[in-house]
């Protein structure tokens, strides 16, 4: 399919010999469509060239040709503003959608590039909270379309399962265990026995130092110890599990904070043979002023024992050697920012600098729970399986509500309760604050997921009346060049680019935001067309781009792990 940006680019390049990739970046997408279609600011050239951007406008319009694609090429103050010829755009968007079908803006672009996207990491015998939901949506998300675009990608859940609490934990279980059955609703009778033996802790210095035994314990896999860990952490993860089930969330890759245990020494001894570690009240520390950080980032504690950001720097280290990673994103909320911070200047010492350069903390904001009876209901910490069967439940009643006589309601019924929660969260800007609020996300005409959704099954309902798909090559182009097909072919068109600049912010509000877009524009030129007509030429050409529509929507929505049902 005809790359516009890459063939304006080209043409301009020819006239002043600059770059084409260069050019490409300046090229930008007019506010208003009376502008053309694209257009390039010559005042990106003014100092290279030494003269007005006017007059680099006149020069280059002078020197380029219109050509099938480019229809109108127009000066003005500056800008050059690209016409594209309609008719052609509709048949290039239309053969590819029939070549690719489902797999329409895949691309072998990644090929050869290895990125890391680590993601949810929740705590074990800790509750998962919906902080971990926003990164396990965003995640899943980035993992999903990274790998469309053809890049190696590994997804890791880096368990937040190693640490000297788990040495209170054993100690809890040593005294209380018997009260507890884990059975059932385990992660909140663990999150109960945290917090008794913690205060028990703080009166009485002697269980403290029972607690830190246990956890020196499990340092030298005592076995007794080692199994309760086990424990732990396997009634942990089979809870998670439900949540990622319902999500269809996947890893490579579970190794967690625990996996790096035995791994962390050689970070201490790489630093320290690059006379990096300084000592500070006794612990280890790397100063980092000179990177402009003046929390320093402490490697080994007083006592000997590791912490957080060391299990971490052994992370970068094995990743780097196990993936030779190009791109290494966390996904991890803001609150974390020092953390990320101060490791990755720290893994400057640790690993080449390209392993160093790919690390990047893609950070989000907080999530804001519905004030009023729900919350109240789940207490403070809501309880992510509660509160997404709570919104497939919501989900149900609006759907039969609708369509009373649906089959399969319950599998529809969590479809459209997960890509609420799901496009919810993920059409928030990564660094904003997220407000979760179940009136906003199932709304079917509002920009939601089950707005998109809903626009689906009507796409798809449209086909079903038909006896047989038009074949691309046979429609008349020029029948979809009306004012709101055109709007539909360009936004289909805009599919592809809409995934790059996706991954190259780490933004998937951007893919959710175009969707959208999509659905908004179908349901404009729906509202202006009837589909199903007398004149078969005009109802190939509709129907075909109905069915294109329907395709890219389900892709794109999946590429956001948003699933389409056939009816709602
Ligand atoms: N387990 C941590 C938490 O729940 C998040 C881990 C983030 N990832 C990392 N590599 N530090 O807050």
């Amino acid at each position: 399919m005809v790359n516009y940006t890459k063939l304006i680019a080209e043409k301009i390049s020819w006239a002043v010999q600059i770059s084409k990739t260069e050019l490409e970046s300046y090229i930008e997408i007019p506010p208003q469509s009376d502008m053309g279609d694209f257009a390039f600011p010559c005042f990106k050239l003014a100092k290279t060239l030494k003269k007005s951007p006017v007059m680099i406008a006149g020069e280059i319009k002078d020197k380029i040709d219109t050509d099938e694609y480019i229809e109108k090429i127009e000066e003005n103050s500056g800008y050059l503003n690209f016409y594209i010829n309609n008719e052609k755009l509709v048949e290039e968007v239309l053969k590819e959608i029939e070549n690719q079908k489902e797999e329409y803006g895949k691309s072998d672009e990644g090929n050869g590039k290895n990125i890391i996207v680590e993601y949810s990491s929740p705590n074990i015998a800790k509750p998962f909270h919906i902080g971990h939901l926003r990164t396990t949506l965003i995640g899943n998300s980035l993992y999903r379309i990274y790998k469309y675009l053809g890049y190696n990608t590994t997804g890791i859940n880096h368990l937040g399962d190693y640490g000297t609490q788990f040495g209170k934990m054993i100690e809890a279980y040593k005294m209380w265990g018997k009260e507890y059955d884990l059975t059932e609703d385990p992660i909140n009778k663990m999150m109960d026995m945290y917090v008794r033996i913690n205060n028990l802790c703080k009166e009485d210095e002697k269980v403290l130092e029972r607690c830190r035994e246990n956890f020196k314990l499990l340092e030298e896999n005592d076995e007794y110890c080692r199994n309760l860990w086990e424990n732990f952490k396997n009634i942990s993860l089979q809870e998670f599990d439900k949540i990622y089930n319902l999500l269809d969330v996947k890893f490579d890759s579970l190794n967690g904070e625990a996996f790096y245990s035995d791994k962390m020494d050689e970070v201490v001894s790489i630093l320290d043979a690059k006379g990096k570690l300084k000592e500070s009240e006794g612990a280890m520390i790397v100063d980092l002023t000179e990177d402009g950080i003046e929390t320093p980032c402490i490697v080994q504690k007083a006592d000997g024992s590791s912490i957080y950001a060391t299990r971490d720097l052994a992370a970068i280290l094995y990743r780097a050697r196990t993936y030779d990673f190009d791109k290494c994103l966390y996904i991890v909320a803001y609150e974390q920012n020092l953390h990320f911070k101060q490791i990755f200047a720290v893994a400057k010492y640790l690993v080449d600098e390209k392993y160093a350069k790919g690390l990047k903390h893609v950070s989000y904001g907080m999530v804001q729970l519905p004030t009023g009876k729900m919350s109240t209901r789940l207490g403070n910490v809501v309880k992510i399986e509660d509160l997404l069967n709570e919104t497939i439940e919501k989900a149900k009643e609006i759907v039969l509500e609708k369509n009373p006589n649906l089959e399969n309601k319950d599998e529809v019924a969590k479809k459209v309760g997960i890509a609420a929660i799901a496009f919810n969260t993920l059409s928030t800007t990564n660094t904003k604050d997220q407000i979760f609020d179940w009136n906003t996300a199932l709304n079917f005409q509002g920009e939601t997921g089950p707005y998109i959704q809903y626009t689906y099954v009507r796409t798809k309902s449209v086909l079903e009346k038909i006896a047989e798909m038009p074949k691309a090559e046979e429609i008349k182009y020029e029948l979809l060049t009306d004012e709101s097909s055109i709007k539909v072919l360009k936004s289909l068109y805009a599919f592809k680019e809409t995934l790059e600049v996706t991954v190259d912010k780490n933004e998937p509000a951007i893919l959710a935001r175009y969707l959208i877009e999509l659905s908004q524009n179908y349901s404009n030129f729906y509202n202006n067309n009837k589909v199903l007509v007398e004149d078969k030429d005009v109802q190939n050409a509709r129907v075909f781009l109905t069915y294109a529509v329907g395709t890219v929507l389900k892709t794109g929505a999946a590429l956001l792990g948003i699933q389409m049902p056939d009816k709602m």
